[in-house]
């Protein structure tokens, strides 16, 4: 069958417009809901220099993978792997790690739209005046009577997949670019308004300082390590072949290492940020760093509450949160649409539907994890927790480490060179030798700690 034909693919209209899409899509509920969670559950210090190491010598490495063999292939992932695999005379059954990807892409979506849902259920508790004057008490009781009843996060999680599907099924080009220009800045001036905020709160502002950035590595223990990995993978959205369809939008003139580094950096500085900002009200309100998922829905609502035009704010705030999470959700589910659309010819309106259907049917598992299906307990997590560490933990590390090895062993240099248009050798090596040796075997060492192989 000739699946190569017709996709008459339009590309970005400019880099900016790449960056900005694939920012829109690393920047999210990972940086701001996820990664101050794990960082207060994992001790701190040591997991976020984990985390960040993670960042530089894996995920820029594999972000840059991602992009090229997407922006060589021009089709949707599947067909991407196949076609070169082929080319390089190697085995078309490397187009399984698309799979692979296209069903994280499915599961992670189905739990990130339940909380992008909590936060859209926030929006209006925000503007109308619920976190006036709140204590630290108060704020727990109005989160947990959010998660307590799954009518309220089914309705909101099913509001969010339907603005979700709806964008998807225009095509992620066209809009999206101009949305997100805004909106980023927009998010990083609320959280520096919520940083300023904190600061003000003198020792508790330096307490959480040092608990982010003063490593104490007797706290970290095996699994943080492996979540520190995910997570780098999580927050850019690698892993699952995401990016690798947005690079396959991409001009050919764009040099892929300086949009790699930018994104990047972008998305590690919302995330410390962001827990910049939580940390002093943990903190200052006598709150636990192991609070779990809800950790920013029951801290943010006491600062909103006590600062002057906290009403207004935090209503923006919650906005622009749910703009985040939209922007990030479109692309977990880009790779099946373009799958759909390109290889099974249907449309992209009822690509989205049926997707999108099947995406919400999955996200009342995380639904009822909150609330009735509490005690269903598989390897001691919760549904939500279970799907978030299959898909965060083990799928995108594994699709990460095959990106790796398509990348560096099943690609020709000549092709990746050219593809990479990296005019200095130094630069070049520097990245084949990273994709080649370092990123594979740090994720492999990290896989095999785990399980209790390294003693
Ligand atoms: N990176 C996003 C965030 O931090 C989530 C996300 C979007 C994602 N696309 C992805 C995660 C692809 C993994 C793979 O919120």
């Amino acid at each position: 069958m000739n699946t190569e034909k017709k996709s008459l693919r339009d590309v970005w209209s400019s880099r900016w417009a790449f960056i900005l899409v694939a920012t829109g899509s690393a920047v999210g509920l990972g940086n701001i809901w996820k990664f101050p969670y794990i960082a207060g559950e994992n001790g701190g210090g040591a997991f976020v220099l984990v985390y960040l190491l993670c960042i530089a010598i894996i995920g820029i490495p594999v972000m840059m993978a991602e992009i090229m063999v997407g922006r060589s292939g021009k089709q949707n992932t599947v067909n991407t792997l196949k076609s070169i695999a082929k080319k390089e005379g190697r085995d078309p059954a490397w187009r399984f790690i698309a799979w692979v990807g296209v069903a994280a892409g499915f599961i992670i979506l189905s739990y990130y739209s339940v909380i992008a849902g909590e936060a859209l259920a926030y929006v209006f508790r925000a503007f109308g005046g619920t976190f006036e004057g709140v204590t630290a008490d108060g704020a727990q009781n109005i989160y947990k009577s959010l998660t307590d009843d799954p009518e309220r996060l089914l309705a909101w999680h099913t509001v969010f997949m339907v603005i979700t599907m709806t964008v998807a099924a225009r095509g992620i080009k066209n809009g999206l670019e101009k949305l997100i220009k805004v909106l980023m800045p927009a998010l990083v001036v609320m959280l520096l308004l919520l940083v300023g905020f904190a600061a003000n709160t003198g020792e508790y502002f330096t307490q959480a300082v040092d608990f982010l950035f003063s490593p104490d590595f007797s706290k970290l223990t095996r699994a943080g390590v492996l979540t520190a990995m995910g997570h780098a993978f999580f927050t850019l959205s690698l892993g699952m072949g995401a990016i690798m369809v947005y690079g396959s939008y991409l001009p050919k003139d764009i040099s892929i290492a300086k949009v790699t580094v930018a994104i990047a950096f972008a998305d590690t500085l919302i995330a410390l940020l962001a827990g910049l900002a939580i940390f002093p009200l943990v903190f200052a309100n006598d709150l636990s760093t192991n609070a779990g998922p809800g950790l920013i829905f029951e801290t943010l609502p006491i600062a909103f509450g006590h600062m002057a035009g906290g009403q207004l704010f935090g209503g923006i705030f919650f906005v622009l949160l749910v703009f985040a999470a939209w922007s990030s959700a479109i692309s977990l589910i880009e790779p099946a649409i373009s799958w759909l659309v390109e290889n099974k010819q249907i449309s992209r309106r009822r690509a989205s539907v049926t997707a999108g259907f099947a995406v919400w049917l999955l996200g009342l598992l995380t639904v009822f994890s909150f609330n009735v299906g509490s005690h269903w307990l598989l390897f001691g997590m919760t549904l939500f927790e279970l799907l978030d560490y299959l898909t965060a933990n083990i799928m995108l590390p594994l699709g990460g480490l095959f990106v790796t090895l398509f990348a560096g062993w099943i690609m020709s240099q000549k092709s990746s060179r050219g593809e990479l248009a990296i005019k200095s050798d130094f630069v070049y090596r520097s990245w084949l030798f990273l994709v080649r040796y370092v990123s594979p075997v740090a994720i492999s060492i990290i896989f095999l700690n785990i399980i209790g192989l390294l003693g």
